[in-house]
């Protein structure tokens, strides 16, 4: 029996990423034009004073956004969470990319008491005992210091696409994010896949060593691993939780 979802596509793998054609050449051109253009449209529109910032997991969306803002000089701050379980690739991956863009990361790390607090009374690898226990772990890991890095901003940029999960696939390009109270941005909303990887191979692109090895969605490293052939993009993310409403609350909607 298949265990793929029929609302998401397969994953492609280093095994089957599609072939350069001329057609793929053109298509991903394309995109990446409309894209820098919402992302000029949004400087012109947030970025005077600062306000504009992108959240960079160096996950290959993120990678291609990065690309767009740092190629292009556009004035977007770009900050990262350190969950401080980040698998060591992530990390490596960090520091080509401050050589490769001649640039220095920002980085929010979570609040030291709360996470020591946390394994004290939870235990150093609680996420797998509950979906309670993992959600307060992602609260003081990746939710609180994302507020810290939103303060005082008017829009924040992600990479989600909305083919990656069952839970994003109603992903505007722009919505109001009611949680933290700015505009958010889904430049990459229609992108597939296939046009991310594409987009990283033509412009060579610095990407996690991870998504060769059957990893095509990369978040801190106990609550990742890798997929099959054939298993969706989301399979390897907290792949003992109901695929229908895995999220870290990064992403949660307030109505
Ligand atoms: S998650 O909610 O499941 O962790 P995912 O890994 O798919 O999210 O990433 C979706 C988007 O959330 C990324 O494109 C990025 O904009 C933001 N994001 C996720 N993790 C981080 C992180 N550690 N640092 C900064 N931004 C992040
Ligand atoms: Fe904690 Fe796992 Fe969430 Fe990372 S993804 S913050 S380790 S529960």
């Amino acid at each position: 029996m298949s265990t793929v979802s029929p609302l998401r596509p397969a994953a492609t793998n280093p095994a089957t990423r599609p072939a350069l054609t001329d057609a793929l050449r053109a298509e991903v051109a394309a995109r990446a034009d409309e894209t820098l253009a919402l992302l000029q449209a949004a400087v012109e529109e947030f970025g005077a004073e600062g306000q504009l910032c992108f959240a960079n997991s160096f996950g290959a969306e993120d990678m291609v956004l990065t690309d767009l803002i740092l190629k292009h000089r556009l004035p977007i701050e770009i900050f990262s969470l350190d969950t401080g379980r980040l698998p060591a690739e992530t990390y490596s991956l960090m520091g080509e990319v401050e050589s490769h863009y001649h640039t220095k990361l920002k980085v929010f790390f979570p609040d030291t008491a709360a996470v020591e607090a946390y394994v004290r009374s939870e235990g150093i690898n609680a996420f797998y005992d509950s979906m309670a226990s993992r959600k307060r772990c992602c609260q003081i890991r990746k939710v609180e210091p994302l507020g810290r890095a939103l303060a005082g901003k008017k829009a924040w940029i992600t990479g989600l696409r909305a083919a990656q999960a069952a839970t994003r696939s109603n992903l505007p390009k722009r919505e109001f994010d009611a949680g933290n109270g700015l505009e958010k941005l889904n430049p990459l909303c229609d992108w597939s896949e296939t046009e991310v990887w594409a987009y990283i191979r033509l412009r060579e692109v610095p990407y996690n060593a991870l998504h060769d090895q059957f990893y095509p969605s990369i978040g801190c490293a106990p609550c990742t691993r890798a997929v099959a052939l054939g298993e969706d993009i989301r399979a390897g993310r907290w792949w003992w939780e109901d695929p229908t409403s895995k999220e870290c609350g990064l992403h949660v909607k307030k109505q």
